[in-house]
């Protein structure tokens, strides 16, 4: 249902006043009655609200649905509901018993394969993390200092929103960001709308083969968790040789609980770890397993920095040698 809104453009097209079901049908060419049936349905979510028989407002968490406003999750919902993700969760039972992703199953590929054989997936894919990474990146700032680095690369960096906020927060400290062909196609746009696209480069490039040297900072934010131990290691281990002796790494991801409680966050965590099942064919992580991991890759994990009322943290990392 929130996919389909989101797909026909519904809080947009509401955005400027209560529309009729009538309207909307005709204003997105669908059925009358199935669509007035399926904004019923948002309004009994909270989405919408009917402010007169038939005729629908717009609520605050309907809001979000609206493409292009701070904290919008419109893209969270086309990729959530889209093709790839659907038909990969369906597949759920069989990567339970196998540990194949659902993507693998279905589609023959991985996720980031597919993505790069699929720009327009690809794009709304690299919209939907940086409405995920947009949450946390003032949290972030403030709970880091990264003045302290002269440079920092973001690997797997995206669409650049976690970078375009660290650098416009720091006014000293240079970037780039380091991603596939398919995952940087946005980034030159973000980083020239947040001001900071002077001091920072761009740079297309294949983890599993190397990752640009020298750097004083390697971020990986949401990159470690999309891959199995063996696949993580070799990451770890080509940040390790790219870092000098006192590089720093700082791993932002979600730190799974050693004890699953029925909370808000640990179900949001669950889930995560269930959807990088689905589709990536990764896992998230305890303390305990990316010390074990970093530790195969030369490396040491110096603290867990938890970001509060979030369900994560940055793990800061240095070299052993
Ligand atoms: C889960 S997304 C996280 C993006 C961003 N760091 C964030 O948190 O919003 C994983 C990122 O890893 C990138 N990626 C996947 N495989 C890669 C590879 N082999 N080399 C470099 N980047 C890769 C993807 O393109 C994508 O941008």
């Amino acid at each position: 249902m929130v996919h389909v809104a989101a797909e026909l453009g519904i809080a947009d097209r509401l955005a400027t006043g209560a529309k009729t079901a009538d309207a909307l049908a005709q204003e997105t060419d669908t059925a009358p009655v199935p669509l007035r049936r399926l904004v019923r349905a948002l309004a009994s979510i909270g989405l919408v609200e009917e402010v007169e028989p038939g005729r629908f407002a717009l609520t605050a968490a309907g809001s979000q649905l609206r493409s292009n406003v701070p904290g919008s999750m419109r893209n969270l919902a086309l990729m959530f509901g889209g093709e790839r993700a659907w038909k990969s969760w369906g597949e759920l039972l069989h990567s339970v018993r196998t540990g194949e992703s659902g993507t693998r199953r279905v589609f023959g590929v991985g996720s980031f394969e597919y993505l790069a054989a699929n720009p327009a997936q690809a794009a709304i894919f690299n919209a939907a993390m940086a409405e995920n990474t947009g949450r946390i990146t003032e949290l972030l700032v403030s709970a880091y200092d990264f003045s302290r680095f002269r440079n920092i690369v973001d690997v797997g960096g995206g669409d650049g929103t976690l970078m375009g906020s660290i650098l416009a927060a720091n006014a000293g400290v240079r970037g780039a960001v380091f991603d596939l062909p398919s995952g940087i196609a946005q980034a030159e746009q973000k980083l020239a709308d947040v001001g900071v696209f002077a001091r920072c480069a761009i740079i297309p490039g294949n983890f599993f083969y190397s990752v640009p040297e020298a750097a004083d900072a390697y971020l990986l934010k949401m990159i470690i968790h999309d891959w199995d131990d063996e696949q993580s290691v070799a990451i770890l281990s080509n940040c390790r040789k790219a870092m000098h002796k006192s590089s720093k790494m700082l791993l932002i991801e979600r730190v799974m609980p050693e004890r699953m409680e029925a909370t808000p966050i640990h179900q949001q965590m669950a889930m995560a770890d269930m959807n990088m099942l689905a589709m990536p064919g990764g896992q998230e992580r305890t303390e305990q397993e990316y010390r074990t991991l970093l530790t195969a890759a030369g490396l040491s994990l110096e603290r867990t920095i938890p970001l509060p009322g979030t369900e994560i943290s940055v793990i800061e990392v240095r070299r052993n040698s």
